[in-house]
């Protein structure tokens, strides 16, 4: 009987090394965002050499990156994922170069392992970064009181029905009476429901779960938009969602187009 006791070593080893606090990820993240408004790629839990270095879902050379480019950001909202080490923040710039950024940043042993980014500018589907910054600031993202705090899998099931639903009419999302998408820089509170002719086959990627703040972030492919490219897997997008007594109160999506506003 030597694999049991095996096993809950290896399972207490890894809970020790996957502490990870709140204040932590806020630090470490307050260090990416100075990097990028410097446009110099070094910060106290970057080793370079070690991270993986994704925009747009293609790996990039850290130097050739928006990280080595210098962001003016006026606006960033921050989710703070404790359970996996990782954090997902949303970068408006509007002047120099204007951009919408949507970052995740993973962690292991407090150094960053992985970042990934979608770039919007202009071009990208309903890009306007005044847009983005003005209805932004519009939207109240407190933290929700603890007594009426969604689990986890609440908040992770209920923003996967709304992109379920995109392919799937079957699928009822839960949506607040008072739902919103900040759509590029276009704000759509008339409908929050979308639903695309099929086939439409959507791969999920990562997911950054704060239950303090309601919300969570999905990296994930579009089959649809763009007009210039190949229906599977189409372009890359996030949709970061935020619940409300279990309901979709807020979505933003930021969608990248290969051809100018994905040719549509
Ligand atoms: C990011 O947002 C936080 C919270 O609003 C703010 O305190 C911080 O200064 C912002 N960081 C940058 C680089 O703008
Ligand atoms: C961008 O958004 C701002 C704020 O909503 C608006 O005033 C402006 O007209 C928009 N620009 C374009 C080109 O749609
Ligand atoms: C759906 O996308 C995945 C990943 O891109 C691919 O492996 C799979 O073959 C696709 N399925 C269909 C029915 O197109």
């Amino acid at each position: 009987m030597i694999a049991p006791i095996l096993l809950v070593t290896a399972g207490l080893a890894a809970q020790a090394s996957a502490a990870c606090t709140r204040q932590f990820l806020k630090d470490a993240t307050a260090e990416y965002l100075d990097a990028l408004t410097a446009g110099k790629p070094t910060f106290a839990s970057l080793s370079t050499g070690t991270v993986e270095y994704v925009e747009n879902d293609q790996a990039v050379p850290i130097a050739e990156g928006v990280l080595s480019k210098g962001v003016a950001i006026e606006f960033n909202l921050t989710l703070y994922d404790t359970t996996q080490c990782a954090s997902y923040t949303e970068i408006v710039a509007t002047t120099k170069h204007p951009y919408v950024i949507g970052t995740r940043l993973a962690f292991q042993d407090e150094k960053v392992t992985k970042i990934q980014s979608i770039v919007c500018d202009d071009g990208d589907w309903l890009f306007n970064a005044t847009g983005s910054l003005v209805y932004n600031r519009r939207e109240t993202w407190a933290p929700i009181p603890e007594a009426e705090r969604a689990s986890r899998e609440e908040i992770t099931a209920i923003a996967t029905s709304y992109v379920d639903a995109w392919s799937d009419s079957a699928v009822k999302p839960p949506f607040a009476k008072n739902c919103a998408r900040l759509e590029g820089g276009f704000y759509i509170t008339s409908n929050c429901l979308l639903n695309f002719p099929p086939p439409f086959n959507v791969t999920k990627g990562a997911y950054t779960i704060d239950e303090e703040l309601g919300a969570v972030d999905i990296f994930h492919n579009f089959p649809f938009l763009d007009a210039s490219l190949p229906r599977n897997p189409g372009t890359q997008t996030n949709n970061l969602i935020r619940v409300e007594a279990k309901q979709i109160r807020y979505i933003h999506e930021n969608t990248v187009c290969q051809a100018k506003n994905c040719g549509r």
